[in-house]
């Protein structure tokens, strides 16, 4: 019998990651699901580990404690991320770093601790969980879209370095989803008026967008295609990303530029 592929999900304990982890996990593969706070659950079908990606001695514990047990890691799901909101003028340093931190800097420190077993094996996959803030920042969201414009960038460059060591590397890019995104959200701590109006108007919407978006198990069937794949492509967009990157790349600039205000009600 051949051993199961060992799948590492950040992130596991709710939307996305949880949703990947159990579906995995019913696929057959050995999965290990991350939490800052991992908690026993009922009928889980997966093993939760501790993990904070903003830290390296918890990134290099979770993977050394998982090639412990396993021997391997074939497959690395960096789904773990939150949202913060606020003008970019009314965020601070600390705060986009921070952001940048668990969105970005989060996914490197995963790559890096997992890249040498992959090397080794003469195999792997590295599955980068981005946004269609990639490519369609959101308003009030800037700090948040950058991080995953950078997620994105830096997931071609990878691709190219590790492909010769028989390393895959994808993105995925949803839109919105029914997820804890929207309250486990962030927010730029010292507000500015002037912006009040708008970032209310903002944050309503996406909250809005979030509790009524997709079902996220259509990421966690993403996830699943990809590692199924010969020959898994870079990009995957899920739900309604791939119908706006369409309106992105045929309609004029100004139009699409009306249509983003109009989305987000910047001027009503
Ligand atoms: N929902 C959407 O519409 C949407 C759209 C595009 C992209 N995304 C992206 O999808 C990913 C998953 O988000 P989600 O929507 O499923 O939201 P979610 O339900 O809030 O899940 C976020 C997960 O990230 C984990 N996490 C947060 N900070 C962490 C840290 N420092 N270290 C380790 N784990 C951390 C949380 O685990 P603990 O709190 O238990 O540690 C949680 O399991 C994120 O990267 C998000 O940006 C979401």
């Amino acid at each position: 019998m051949p051993q199961p592929k060992v799948v590492l999900v950040t992130g596991a304990s709710s939307g996305f990651g949880m949703e990947t982890a159990e579906l995995l996990s019913k696929q057959g593969f050995q999965v290990f699901g991350t939490s800052r706070r991992p908690s026993p659950r009922d009928g889980a079908t997966f093993e939760m580990v501790e993990l904070d990606v903003d830290s390296d001695d918890s990134v290099n514990k979770c993977v050394s404690g998982l090639v412990e047990k396993t021997g391997r890691v074939d497959v690395l799901v960096n789904n773990a991320g939150f949202v913060l909101t606020g003008g970019v003028e009314e965020t601070s340093v600390g705060e986009a770093k921070a952001q940048f931190e668990t969105n970005f800097f989060g996914a490197v420190r995963m790559v890096k601790a997992v890249l040498p077993i992959m090397r080794r094996q003469g195999s792997g996959q590295i599955v980068n969980v981005s946004s269609i803030a990639a490519f369609l920042p959101v308003p009030f969201e800037g700090y948040y879209a950058a991080a995953k414009a950078a997620l994105l960038a830096y997931s071609e460059s990878l691709r190219h370095e590790v492909k010769s060591f028989g390393v895959r590397v994808s993105v995925i890019e949803p839109g919105f989803f029914r997820t804890n995104l929207g309250n486990a959200r962030r927010s730029a701590s010292q507000p500015i008026h002037d912006y009040d109006r708008m970032r209310t108007k903002v944050i309503e919407t996406l909250e809005d967008d979030i509790s009524k978006g997709g079902d996220p198990k259509r990421v966690a069937e993403t996830v699943l295609r990809i590692i199924q794949s010969r020959s898994p492509q870079l990009e995957y967009r899920v739900g309604k990303a791939g119908r706006y990157l369409v309106l992105k790349s045929i309609l004029p600039t100004s139009t699409l530029e009306s249509g983003i205000r109009r989305r987000w009600k910047l001027d009503t």
